[in-house]
C-alpha cells in the first residue's frame, strides 16, 4: 500500500521542462501564454481568460472590480476570499449555510436583506460537496448579483455543471499544488465580461504567469477531466465504505468524518496511512472546510495512481478500526 503525494502530471512536466529551456525567447514565451489562453477558454466556456500566478491573484483581479459589499458563505468557502476583501477595504457579510451549503431560499433573503455586489464561493463547500452551482448563478444573476466561483477543485467536471462559464459570471482558480490542475503555482480567471479585464491591465501585468507555467498548463487542462473524475470516483467508493461520513449524497474531493476528537485522530491516521511526499489527513474546525470537529481525508491530495481499488479498500479499513478506536 503506497500513497503519493501529487506532482505534476508527467506531460505537464516535460512541456514545463522544455518551457525553462526555452526561457528568455520572447518569441516562444508569447505563444505559450496564448496557447493557455485559448486553452481557458475552451476549458471554461468563457470569452476572456487570463493566466496569473496565484490563485489568491485571481482572486484579487475578481475583487478588485467589485465595489460594494462581498457576500461570503458562513463555512465551506477559501480564507482567501475574507484576506483579499479586507485588503481591498471590502464590506463582507456572511451567508447561513447548512455546513457549507447554500440555501436558495436563505440566499435570496440575504440578497435582499444585505444587498451584496457579488458572491464568492467554491464549486464544492469545503471540497466536501457540490453547491447547485447552476441554481445560485440563476438567482444571482436574476439579482444582479455577480457570481465568482472558485474552480479550484472541480476544472474539467465531466457533467459540465461546475467551472462552467454558463453558470459562473467570473470563474477563478488555483493551479499550486495539489489542485486538480497542479503545477506547482499558478492560477486563472476566466469572464464573459471585456471591461473586468481591459480595466485590470496594471493589476494583470503585475500579477503575470511565469512562462513556464503557461506551457504546463496546456497540457495539464488536457489530462484535467480524467484527474477529476478518479478522485469523485475514490471518494464516492471511500464515502460508501467508512462508517460514519458528511454529505455521502454528495459529489466531493475529500471525505469528512465528524469526530469528538479530531487532533489524536488525525495523528492516528497519519501514522497508519503515511504519504510520500506530503500529507492527507487535516482538521477541522475550520472556515475552508466546516466549523465542527471533523478529520478530513484529502484525497485530492493524491497521485492518481495511488487510487487504486485495493489502497481505497485499505483506507477504509484502517479508517473504520480508528473510528471505533476513538468512539
Ligand atoms: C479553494 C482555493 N482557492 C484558492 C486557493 C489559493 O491558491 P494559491 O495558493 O494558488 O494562491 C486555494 C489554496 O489552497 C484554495 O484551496
Amino acid at each position: 500500500m503506497d500513497f503519493f503525494f501529487k506532482k505534476p502530471t508527467k506531460n505537464a512536466r516535460e512541456a514545463m521542462c522544455q518551457a525553462s529551456l526555452d526561457l528568455g525567447n520572447r518569441e516562444i514565451e508569447t505563444n505559450h501564454n496564448r496557447n493557455a489562453e485559448e486553452s481557458l477558454k475552451d476549458l471554461t466556456c468563457h470569452e476572456h481568460a487570463r493566466v496569473v500566478n496565484s490563485g489568491n491573484s485571481a482572486i484579487m483581479i475578481a475583487m478588485n472590480n467589485i465595489k460594494g459589499p462581498v457576500l461570503l458563505p458562513d463555512q465551506g468557502g477559501w480564507t482567501g476570499f475574507k484576506k483579499i476583501a479586507d485588503f481591498l477595504g471590502l464590506k463582507i457579510s456572511y451567508l447561513p449555510t447548512n455546513h457549507g451549503i447554500i440555501n436558495l431560499e436563505v440566499l435570496d433573503d440575504n440578497i435582499k436583506l444585505k444587498t451584496p455586489h457579488s458572491l464568492f464561493i467554491t464549486s464544492f463547500a469545503g471540497y466536501m460537496a457540490e453547491q447547485p452551482v447552476k441554481e445560485i448563478f440563476e438567482l444571482c444573476d436574476e439579482r444582479g448579483v455577480i457570481l465568482v466561483e472558485d474552480a479550484s477543485g472541480s476544472i474539467g467536471d465531466p457533467q459540465r455543471s461546475l467551472a462552467c462559464g454558463d453558470h459562473a459570471h467570473i470563474i477563478v482558480a488555483s493551479t499550486g499544488s495539489p489542485k486538480i490542475i497542479n503545477l506547482g503555482s499558478g492560477g486563472f480567471i476566466s469572464t464573459n465580461d471585456p471591461n473586468m479585464l481591459d480595466n485590470s491591465n496594471f493589476i494583470l501585468k503585475t500579477l503575470r504567469p511565469n512562462p513556464v507555467i503557461c506551457a504546463g498548463l496546456v497540457e495539464a487542462i488536457k489530462e484535467a477531466p480524467d484527474t477529476l473524475s478518479k478522485t469523485l470516483q475514490a471518494c464516492n467508493f471511500l464515502k460508501k465504505e467508512i462508517k460514519t461520513v458528511l454529505f455521502e449524497e454528495y459529489r466531493g474531493i475529500n471525505v469528512t468524518i465528524p469526530s469528538k476528537n479530531p487532533k489524536p485522530m488525525a495523528r492516528e491516521l497519519r501514522k497508519k496511512i503515511p504519504v510520500n511526499g506530503g500529507g492527507m489527513i487535516s482538521t477541522c474546525p475550520r472556515y475552508d472546510r466546516i466549523k465542527q470537529p471533523a478529520v478530513c481525508l484529502e484525497i485530492k491530495n493524491l497521485e492518481i495512481k495511488s487510487l487504486k481499488n485495493e489502497n481505497l479498500r485499505k483506507i477504509a479499513e484502517i479508517t473504520n478500526k480508528i473510528i471505533s478506536d476513538f468512539m
